[in-house]
């Protein structure tokens, strides 16, 4: 940080704008990457980087900049600016992979400049050194850079209810119940039974897959922060839609569906505090949340009874398809059940609400999905499993181009964007009228096509009510 002789001003009453420093970082990286070293430019920007995170810092000892689903947060708190208007600075650190900067006091303005370059030069991690020992080895030791940890359930919420409400499907309530107990059981320190395991798994195979109303109530956008328990149920769901979509046999499947529910078995280990956190965490946060996956891995491989591919699973699923991602394998590619789990782990994550952000819609997080796909996903699960679910899945609510609002009852295989529909009532709790969406006019054209996906407000629609009223 440059010497300055002035004493420092009072402190503001309100924080300055955080997304300032982020332009002023995106600004500088890339004259750095344009101009050569001693430009003035580059010297001017620096400047004003070094003053604004100057100001930042007569606050406090920590600037925490953290961008959740594109909006900016500073130390943990929404900071509520134009969203438009900054979206390109914003852009440019994401696309990067880069959500979260904290800079603490005694940052060199050298450090800042470094840190730029850095960004500069950095393409999307390739390598497999944490971003902090690559700083750490250009002798950065007041900034850190961060990716946020999305994929993280949370056990409990302020906001949202930790569970789905209203009536569900049968079956996937005693699924849920059953998958609840198992997590209870293992956070209790006591043994994972493999026969309780068993049977919930052909509970999932043979009566929720054959639920049209689960799979609804699976598939669509989740107004809930599902607890572990039932994050995992909903995962070894869609991971089995990948498997029957990519032609698994009836074995694997159910080897794919134990694995998949055991997956996060390891976050019953961990403290609390760290699984509920919202936002970034620090550096021994993220370390204990991502031994999620060998603890989980230790406690199925001491269970017996249980199919040889579950702890793989548990212990690969947050490895990217290139190698990278934790825990540190070297180079290994995960299994093929492991990668299914982790497409699957990751739809569910984002269709579900957090303290800090509201759900994804599915037809968004499809794009997620095809976004990843090729770096940390594998591109044929990505796409089977956007073909298995559609982009407006079973449950879904979604808006029409003749203003109808109305919920998704059933797919058209041959036309997945037209799928069959049941209308919304004016009172909002049932269905009305049964419209096949792909029905077309005299002419050939389609009588109305689906304009977007909507997020049910207030209480969401009686799914069970929708899905007895049509043929499974
Ligand atoms: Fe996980």
């Amino acid at each position: 940080m440059t010497a300055s002789t002035a004493a420092p001003p009072a402190a503001p009453a309100a924080p300055p704008d955080p997304v300032n420093v982020l332009k002023a970082f995106a600004g500088l990286r890339r004259l750095l990457g344009t101009y050569p070293p001693a430009h003035p430019m580059i010297a001017q920007k620096l400047r004003e980087l070094d003053e604004l995170v100057r100001q930042h810092l007569r606050r406090g000892p920590v600037l925490e900049i953290d961008v959740i689903d594109g909006e900016v947060r500073l130390d943990g708190v929404s900071f509520g600016t134009d969203r438009q208007a900054n979206a390109q600075a914003i852009r440019e650190l994401s696309d990067l992979g880069i959500d979260s900067i904290h800079i603490r006091e005694g940052v060199e303005a050298e450090e800042l400049r470094t840190v730029a370059e850095f960004l500069w030069q950095f393409k999307d991690a390739s390598s497999s050194d944490s971003l902090e020992s690559q700083l750490s080895r250009r002798g950065v030791r007041h900034v850190s850079l961060a990716r946020l940890v999305q994929l993280d359930t949370r056990w409990r919420s302020q906001q949202w209810p930790d569970a789905p409400t209203g009536p569900l499907d049968p079956a996937y309530a005693e699924s849920l119940a059953l998958a609840e107990q198992t997590f209870e059981t293992v956070a209790s320190g006591r043994r994972l039974d493999a026969m309780t395991i068993r049977g919930l798994v052909e509970l999932l195979i043979y009566r929720v897959a054959r639920s049209n109303a689960a799979l609804g109530q699976i598939l669509a956008v989740k107004q809930y922060e599902n607890l572990t328990y039932c994050h995992s149920v909903n995962v070894a769901m869609l991971s089995l839609l990948i498997g029957k979509q990519i032609g698994l046999d009836d074995a694997a499947l159910a080897s794919l569906v134990e694995a998949a529910l055991l997956h996060d078995i390891g976050k019953t280990k961990i403290p609390l505090d760290v699984v509920k956190k919202p936002g970034a965490l620090e550096k021994r946060e993220r370390k204990m949340m991502e031994a999620h996956t060998t603890f989980g891995a230790e406690i199925l491989v001491q269970t017996e009874g249980l199919r040889p591919m579950t702890p793989i699973v548990a212990l690969e699923h947050h490895r990217s398809v290139k190698g990278t991602g934790y825990p540190d394998l070297g180079a290994a590619v995960p299994h093929v059940m492991s990668q299914i789990v982790s497409v699957a782990d990751i739809y569910e994550a984002i269709t579900g609400a957090r303290t800090y952000q509201a759900p994804t819609l599915p037809e968004r997080a499809c794009l997620v999905l095809a976004r990843l796909a090729g770096e940390k996903l594998n591109s044929a699960l990505v796409k089977a499993f956007v073909n298995a679910i559609t982009f407006f899945p079973l449950g879904s609510m979604v808006r029409t181009t003749r203003d109808e609002i109305a919920i998704v009852v059933g797919i058209n295989p041959c036309d997945p964007l037209h799928p069959q529909l049941a209308l919304v009532n004016e009172s909002g709790d049932g269905p009305g009228t049964r419209i096949d969406c792909s029905a077309r006019a005299l002419t050939g054209a389609y009588e109305r096509h689906i304009v977007e996906t909507v997020l049910p407000q207030g209480n969401a629609p009686d799914m069970t009510q929708f899905f007895s009223a049509s043929p499974a």
